[in-house]
């Protein structure tokens, strides 16, 4: 099973034997490569190191990191760049990143600033690998002050998803991974959105094939008319704004795609008196998120406490944040300025159980 998304200047693929599919596009290249995978599939990473070497490449070394948020920070990338180098790098190595979003995000950014930039190759094993964070080229770190407020735009040579990885995701990695697909069918797919309702996450790597191909091909058309995020790009962060501030203000205990979940809801709440979002839109979203078992009503976390971390969001500009709202399924707006006090009722409002016929 091979799926090609096209779209891009680089090949995404979809397909069960992953490393059968890098071998194929680093083979040709005949770059000497370094493989970085999570910990967690670590045994994924050496099956792309042995399928890569029987292609003709010479593997460097194969290097496993812990990954998540918390280990998205400038020392794991120092010692990244230490293992590169030590393994005898130069800018024409290939460093092939197998993991989740944080992984490919951290190596990603650890190609793009080793000797002013060095190729790299995503291998995506979690729905939102697949789906958002490994396409698109955004590479970068947290800051104690915020999520991703290190980062380079650094295009890998290809992605490839790796459907059969599927098969070990815990069921919740699997659910919160749901979160940008809903996303992706707000923005571009309102059809999905009916899917997804329908979607058994327990299902193998033949029932979810069709779903990340679609929520990928939402996220590829919009980074191709956009690659750097001039405008379009922006409609990406839909519920990320709430939702970067969420995790932080649960000092990422909360996972990504639980927060965007409830950043989701957050951002139709505020729409509902800026771009009219319809009441029907709203309901068929929190629909599809409950169908998928994520919550959308936050327990735990002041809103005050998300109000701070809110404060170093880089889509703030001259101290005004600006937030990425639903008008209506597939319009999705960027730059709608929202005063503090809105927000924040937002906020307050997300922490209350969805009524029947509320919001
Ligand atoms: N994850 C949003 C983007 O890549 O633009």
């Amino acid at each position: 099973m091979k799926r090609i998304l096209d779209g891009l200047p680089y090949p995404v693929v979809a397909g069960r034997d992953a490393a059968q599919l890098v071998a194929e596009l680093a083979g040709p290249l005949r770059h000497r490569t370094i493989v970085v995978s999570d910990r967690l599939v670590e045994r994924r990473g050496k099956l792309v190191a042995d399928a890569v070497r029987a292609a003709g490449c010479d593997v460097l070394g194969v290097v496993n990191i812990a990954a998540g948020e918390r280990r998205k920070h400038l020392k794991t990338v120092t010692d990244l760049h230490t293992a590169f180098l030590h393994a005898g790098a130069d800018r024409h190595t290939l460093v092939i990143a197998v993991g989740g979003g944080t992984l490919t995000d951290t190596v990603g950014f650890a190609a793009a600033t080793l000797l002013r930039g060095i190729p790299w190759l995503a291998v995506a094993t979690t729905i939102v690998g697949m789906v958002d964070a490994a396409i698109g080229g955004k590479t970068g770190i947290d800051r104690p002050e915020g999520k991703n407020l290190v980062g380079a735009f650094w295009p890998p040579v290809g992605v490839v998803a790796d459907l059969d990885a599927v098969t070990t995701l815990p069921l919740r990695e699997r659910r919160t991974g749901m979160a940008e697909v809903v996303k992706a069918a707000i923005v571009g797919d309102a059809e999905l959105l009916e899917r997804i309702a329908l979607f058994d996450v327990k299902g193998d790597p033949q029932v979810w094939e069709p779903l990340v191909a679609r929520a990928a091909a939402v996220k590829i058309g919009v980074v191709a008319r956009d690659p750097l995020e001039r405008g379009e790009r922006k409609t990406l962060n839909l519920g990320h704004t709430f939702a970067h501030a969420l995790e932080q203000a649960s000092r990422y205990r909360m996972p990504h795609g639980a927060a965007v979940a409830l950043g989701l809801r957050a951002a139709g709440i505020l729409a509902r008196d800026r771009t009219g979002w319809p009441h029907a839109d709203h309901r068929r979203m929190l629909h599809a998120l409950r169908r998928c078992g994520l919550h959308v009503h936050v327990r735990g976390l002041a809103p005050e406490a998300v109000m701070g971390a809110m404060r170093t969001d880089k889509k703030r500009v001259n101290g005004i944040l600006r937030f990425v709202l639903p008008a209506k399924l597939g319009d999705v707006r960027y730059g709608c300025e929202v005063p503090a006090a809105a927000v924040h009722s937002a906020l307050k409002e997300l922490g209350t159980a969805v009524a029947s016929g509320g919001w």
